[in-house]
């Protein structure tokens, strides 16, 4: 019997690691394994390499991350570690082992001083540890000789782990008002919506020997745009409640790390060559409700 496609999850219980295993069903050409940080430690070099000896996948998707925007600044060598050298050490272990790598950072390598939508080519220029580190995980991707993608992707949420969408229904139903930052731009990111498209991508390399989408970095968002104040404001309406919300400037909630002011990601090139369909950001939110919903319920 012919021996099925094998991709390998890291960092399986994040928020991106739940929504790979949420999406997983649907290829059914593929088998999946999902190691979460007890498995699969990637900042131990021996043991990334050890891993993919045994399972010989034939792509790695690394959700693994320190995610931590503020306690990196209190801690950037600890941040370092995991998304500066860590990527590093896991790709070395796939470029040894013959496995695509699949990679993610982050709009936070830009210094958001732009008024148009980063191209992957755009200088990058981070302004907190946080950014600085995820630069380094994708120089140490890069220069691994892995074949890999890093997708760079920005304000991810969905019915898993935590995130902005999460809080703002908890706030919603808790507080009398909330006050959410309006001088924000970017573009919210369902992260199921972002894992479906990646396993296509990964079916497309897997199976059709006359496609193929070259090693490097490619930009994932929904399009359009929006500020934090906006997309609260929507989660709060589309959920039903009626909670104010009321819009509030960065000066106003003074925080360690310095955030980009435009996290807008161009994400056509990863369209054009990927053949997914783009979405805009309120379908996509619409989507995780109806997803959160149906979740719930088969919980009850
Ligand atoms: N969330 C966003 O808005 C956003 C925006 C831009 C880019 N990204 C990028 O998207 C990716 C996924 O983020 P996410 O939202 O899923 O983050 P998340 O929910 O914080 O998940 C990260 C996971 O990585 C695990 N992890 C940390 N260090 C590890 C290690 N050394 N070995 C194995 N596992 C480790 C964490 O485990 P513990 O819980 O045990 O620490 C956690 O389960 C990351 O690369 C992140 O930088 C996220």
């Amino acid at each position: 019997m012919e021996e099925r496609p094998l991709i390998l999850v890291t960092g399986a219980n994040g928020q991106l690691g739940q929504s790979f295993r949420f999406c997983a069903p649907a290829f059914k050409d593929v088998d999946m394994v999902f190691l979460d940080r007890s498995q699969l430690d990637i900042s131990n070099a021996k043991h990334c390499r050890k891993t993919l000896e045994h399972w010989m996948p034939d792509i790695v998707i690394n959700c693994a991350a320190y995610t931590n925007v503020e306690k990196a600044e209190d801690e950037p060598e600890a941040a370092m570690m995991q998304n500066g050298t860590a990527p590093a050490f896991l790709a070395v272990a796939c470029a040894l082992t013959g496995a695509h790598l699949i990679h993610f950072s982050t709009d936070y390598v830009f210094d958001g001083n732009q008024s148009t939508a980063y191209v992957e080519s755009d200088a990058v220029a981070p302004i907190s540890a946080y950014g600085s580190s995820k630069l380094s995980g994708e120089r140490g991707v890069i220069s691994s000789g892995c074949e890999h993608w890093i997708f760079r992707v920005a304000w991810l949420y969905s019915p898993f782990a935590h995130n902005f969408y999460k809080t703002m229904l908890r706030f919603g139903k808790d507080r009398p008002e909330l006050k959410v930052v309006a001088d924000q731009w970017g573009a919210p990111t369902n992260a199921i919506v972002l894992a479906n498209d990646i396993l296509h991508v990964c079916c497309k390399w897997l199976f059709d020997d006359n496609w193929d989408m070259p090693t490097g970095i490619y930009h994932y968002a929904h399009s359009g745009k929006t500020t934090w104040h906006g997309f609260a404001s929507e989660i709060i309406m589309k959920s039903g409640l009626s909670t104010p919300v009321v819009p509030v400037t960065s000066a106003d909630f003074p925080t360690k790390a310095r955030r980009p002011m435009f996290s807008l990601l161009d994400a056509s090139l990863f369209f054009e060559k990927s053949g997914c369909a783009s979405i805009d950001w309120k379908t996509a939110l619409d989507r995780c409700i109806q997803t959160h919903h149906d979740i719930d319920n088969l919980r009850q």
